[in-house]
């Protein structure tokens, strides 16, 4: 199996455009070794040319232009792109969306219903694409089914309902239902590999820590160090958990859940935040990361499994 992270910043990017948090203004001074990076977006493939994309960045259109096997050029209209997957309403995860619209077929979009309630209410994408190239709405379960889908032969998917947070906009944003936030296991049939990926995850319940324990890759939400990192860079007073987000250091945190997996599990972080100090290569933060194998994605990584 074939994993392309095409955006690995959380929602608005790094550099996020109005920000000069130590990151952002450390990137266009070129004081820091950070690289920036897309929001996030990744697309998994078996055979290398039908393309599952997970989640529709609103950085979709200069993702495809820098992975080619995402446009193969086989005929006058094209794309490698066989179905969208989304694992949240969110607006860094949807917004692509709208550049899919020059579709020549209705999109194949797989989602749980509670997305497509938001999908087609709070924010009602899917009425909107309907006045283009047409929605084909295919239901994520969260019984543990694993689906097929249709031009992605070898590829199963299989949602996990977990604790994060619908967008701002969706009449559940307070009260959560199943299904606002999964995460995915991904897995090639054929070769019998598989990767979990959720890049939005505030808490690991026992039904969450088993998938990730199942899986030979895990790339998990990354979006910040502490609690408390918005406020004390005097940004925001939005915590983390908050925000439906587990930070990675401190008690019960990301790197301690992570220790605790197998030693063969690829372990990788993902929707970083611009704030966040693991984007800084030469951070105290970044070290400790590396110190226990953990990776963290940048645009243009490439996996195989
Ligand atoms: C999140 O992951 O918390 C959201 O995508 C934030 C946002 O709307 O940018
Ligand atoms: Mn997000
Ligand atoms: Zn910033």
């Amino acid at each position: 199996m074939k994993i392309r992270i095409l955006g690995s910043a959380a929602g608005g990017g790094f550099p996020q455009w109005n920000c000069n948090c130590p990151n952002c203004d450390g990137y266009r001074r070129g004081t820091l070794r950070v690289s920036k990076r897309t929001q996030s977006s990744i697309t998994v493939s078996a055979n290398g040319e039908d393309w599952a994309l997970i989640n529709a960045s609103p950085d979709i259109l200069q993702q495809i232009q820098s992975f080619a096997p995402l446009q193969p050029a086989r005929a006058l209209r094209d794309t490698g792109i066989r179905a969208v997957v989304l694992i949240d309403a969110q607006i860094d995860h949807t917004t692509g969306l709208y550049m899919l619209r020059e579709s020549t077929r209705p999109l194949d979009i797989w989602c749980t219903q509670p997305v497509r309630e938001d999908l087609s209410i709070g924010n009602p994408i899917f009425r909107l694409l309907d006045h283009f190239c047409g929605v084909r709405w295919h239901e994520l379960p969260l019984d543990g089914t694993k689906v097929g889908i249709d031009g992605l032969d070898d590829l199963a998917f299989q949602a996990h309902a977990l604790k994060s947070k619908a967008p701002p906009y969706s009449p559940h944003r307070q009260s959560p239902q199943p299904g606002d936030n999964i995460g995915l296991t991904i897995t090639d049939t054929r070769r019998k590999r598989s990767a979990f990926y959720a890049p939005g995850l505030a808490e690991i319940e026992p039904h969450v820590w088993q998938a990730m324990c199942d899986a030979h890759c895990v790339i998990v939400d990354g979006t910040f160090w502490t609690n408390n990192e918005m406020e004390s860079l005097g940004l925001a007073p939005k915590r983390a958990l908050e925000l439906g987000h587990l930070p990675q250091s401190g008690p019960g945190g990301m790197m301690e859940h992570l220790a605790r997996l197998p030693a063969a599990t690829r372990k990788l972080l993902i929707h970083i935040n611009n704030t966040n100090p693991i984007l800084n290569e030469d951070s105290a933060e970044r070290a400790q990361l590396g110190a226990r194998q953990i990776e963290v994605c940048h645009d243009g990584l490439d996996i195989e499994l």
